[in-house]
C-alpha cells in the first residue's frame, strides 16, 4: 500500500517535492473517476471524514465532501454557526468531541494561523489544513500545481506571476512553496501595501507594478483582493485598484502567447480580474475546481485509504 510518511498535511513548506509527486500522481488517477459516469471506489470504505469549517467556504468543504463520498468514506461537515462553538466550546474541545465520534480525517479551516497544527499535536487522527488565517492553504496550492504541471508539463523555469493581495493570501504561501521547490520562477506583484517584505525570503522576486511583472508570463495566479481582511488605506479605492493590478485583456496580452490564467476562487470580477478574461480561452479557472476535487482524493486516499492505486 502507497502512504504518505507523514499523519497530517498542514503546509506545502513541509512537503518533499518527493511526497507531492506521489500526490499528483495520485491525483491523476483520482481525476479519471471524477470524470467518470460512475463515481464510487471503496478506499475510503468504512473511514470517516469531518469537515471543520470555522470560515465560509463553497469549493474546499465541498471538495472534500465529494472526494469522500466518491471513495466510499462517510463524510460530515460542521459549520461552527450551528455547532456548540456558539455556546463558546474550544476549538481542542470540539475536535476531541468529533474525535471521539470515530474520526479518521479531521479537514479544519480556521482564521487563526496554526490551527491545524495545534490540533495535530493534540488528535491522533489525520488532521489537514484546509486554511488557516493568513498562512497557508496546502490543497489549494496542490491543484494549482497539478492544474500548472497539467498544461505545461513541468513548472521547472517558468515565470510564474502570484498578482494581487498577497499580504493576506495564503494560497499565495501555499504556491510560493510548491511553485519554487520543483524550480518556477515566481514574481509576486501587488501594490506595495498588500505585499509583505518578508516574502522575498521565500525566494520570490518582487515587483509594484503589474505591466512590468506580467512581461513574459508562462503563468498568472491571480489573487482575491481579501475586502474582509483589510485594514483602511492599504490602497485608495477598488476602481484604481482595478486600474493599476487588475487582470484585463490588454495586461494579458503582455505575458506570453497562451499564458495560462489561474484563480483560486472566489473572484471579484471587474476587481481583480476583468470577467473576459475569468471566462476566456486561457482561463483554467473551472479546470482548478475540477482538479480540487481530485487533488483531495488523492490526499485522504493516501493518508487513510485501504486500497493500493495504480498509478
Ligand atoms: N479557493 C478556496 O479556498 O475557495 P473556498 O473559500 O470557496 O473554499
Amino acid at each position: 500500500m502507497r502512504r504518505l510518511p507523514r499523519k497530517d498535511i498542514l503546509g506545502l513548506e513541509e512537503i518533499s517535492t518527493q511526497e507531492m509527486d506521489i500526490i499528483l500522481a495520485t491525483a491523476r488517477s483520482m481525476k479519471e473517476l471524477v470524470q467518470s459516469p460512475v463515481k464510487k471506489e471503496s478506499s475510503l470504505k468504512g473511514k470517516v471524514v469531518i469537515n471543520l469549517f470555522y470560515e465560509p467556504s463553497t469549493r474546499t468543504r465541498s471538495s472534500f465532501e465529494l472526494a469522500g463520498k466518491y471513495l466510499g468514506g462517510d463524510v460530515i461537515n460542521i459549520t461552527t454557526a450551528t455547532s456548540s462553538v456558539v455556546k463558546g466550546e474550544s476549538l481542542l474541545d470540539t475536535a476531541r468531541t468529533i474525535l471521539m465520534m470515530g474520526c479518521d480525517v479531521l479537514v479544519v479551516r480556521h482564521s487563526s494561523s496554526g490551527s491545524p497544527h495545534f490540533l495535530a499535536q493534540h488528535l491522533s487522527c489525520s488532521v489537514i489544513n484546509a486554511g488557516d488565517g493568513m498562512h497557508e492553504h496546502p490543497t489549494q496550492g496542490l491543484l494549482d500545481l497539478f492544474t500548472i504541471r497539467d498544461q505545461l508539463g513541468s513548472v521547472a523555469g517558468k515565470r510564474v506571476v502570484i498578482l494581487g493581495d498577497v499580504a493576506h493570501s495564503r494560497v499565495a504561501r501555499s504556491n510560493i512553496w510548491a511553485l519554487t521547490k520543483f524550480g518556477a520562477k515566481v514574481t509576486v506583484c501587488g501594490p506595495k501595501t498588500l505585499i509583505p517584505v518578508e516574502v522575498r525570503s521565500l525566494g520570490v522576486e518582487v515587483s509594484y507594478d503589474a505591466d512590468t511583472a506580467l512581461a513574459e508570463a508562462d503563468v498568472i495566479n491571480v489573487l482575491r483582493l481579501q475586502l474582509e481582511r483589510q485594514h483602511k488605506g492599504l490602497f485608495p479605492s477598488i476602481r484604481e485598484y482595478h486600474a493599476g493590478w487588475g487582470l484585463n485583456q490588454r495586461r494579458l496580452n503582455l505575458a506570453k502567447p497562451g499564458a495560462l490564467v489561474l484563480h483560486p476562487g472566489p473572484m471579484n470580477r471587474g476587481v481583480e480580474i476583468s470577467s473576459d478574461i475569468a471566462d476566456g480561452d486561457q482561463s483554467l479557472i473551472e479546470e482548478q475546481v475540477t482538479n480540487g476535487v481530485a487533488i483531495r482524493m488523492a490526499l485522504l486516499h493516501l493518508l487513510v485509504g485501504e486500497v493500493a492505486r495504480d498509478e
